[in-house]
């Protein structure tokens, strides 16, 4: 505890307001838990998968981030082993409700951890995955700072997300989806060139994954 408000504090917050948020998202998520899968199953489902299948086959350990109701955990080929975090036990839950009832063998651990401070040695993962979560924690940038320092040099980054529009037509389209962001209090304000010129990764692609490129896909290299 002392460790963390001295670490909050180097970072110019104090440990209450990271706690305030942290209990923002858990009672959020706990109303969202039930119906999660029910509301956003399918319309997210496309972009889901087509993040699982865009790990490069060598991949062994994967982390996904926010890993939520576990709804992608049985779409990794069952040569991989996957970690997953996040913040809202209530999420987690139905994660471990969907591996016992799916019988997933290769699901390592399911844990309650911060993605903005992932508490994994260095090097430790081949790649990081972060569905729909970038736009929903505060400080975007730490969490890929953490993605990629527990990710190995050469290792991958997976985000989808809706990302702000970098230019007019998407910018329509985004203002006619957004209520269904709101729902889930998504950050309509992160670009992907913000990501992309964050230290240590480099952007590999960037592909339209779902509602007509409404939902985008970025590929990072680790670079250390
Ligand atoms: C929109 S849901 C996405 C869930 C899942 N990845 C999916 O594809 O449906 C966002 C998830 O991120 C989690 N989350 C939000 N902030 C977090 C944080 N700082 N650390 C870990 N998880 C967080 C929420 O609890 C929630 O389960």
């Amino acid at each position: 505890m002392t460790q963390d408000r001295a670490r909050a504090a180097r970072e110019g917050e104090t440990a209450i307001e990271t706690a305030m948020r942290a209990t923002d998202v858990i009672s959020a998520y706990a109303r969202w838990a039930p119906v999660y899968d029910l509301v956003f199953g399918l319309i997210m489902e496309s972009s889901r998968r087509a993040a699982v299948a865009a790990l490069k086959p060598d991949t062994r350990r994967v982390l996904e981030v926010g890993v939520g109701t576990g709804i992608s955990l049985p779409d990794y080929p069952s040569s991989m082993r996957v970690t997953g975090i996040d913040l809202s036990p209530d999420m987690l839950a139905k994660a471990r409700e969907r591996i016992a009832a799916k019988k997933l063998s290769n699901v390592e651990a399911i844990l309650e951890m911060d993605a903005a401070r992932l508490e994994f040695a260095d090097d430790s993962f081949d790649c990081a995955m972060a569905m729909y979560v970038m736009t929903v924690v505060p400080d975007p940038a730490r969490v890929m700072a953490e993605m990629r320092r527990i990710v190995r040099p050469g290792g991958r980054i997976l985000a989808v997300s809706h990302f702000a529009p970098e230019d007019g037509l998407r910018a329509k389209v985004g203002g006619l989806l957004s209520p269904m962001g709101r729902l889930l209090g998504w950050n309509t304000t992160i670009r992907v060139s913000t990501l992309a010129a964050l230290p240590g990764v480099r952007l590999l692609s960037n592909k339209a994954a779902g509602l007509g490129g409404f939902y985008r896909l970025l590929e990072f290299e680790v670079v250390k």
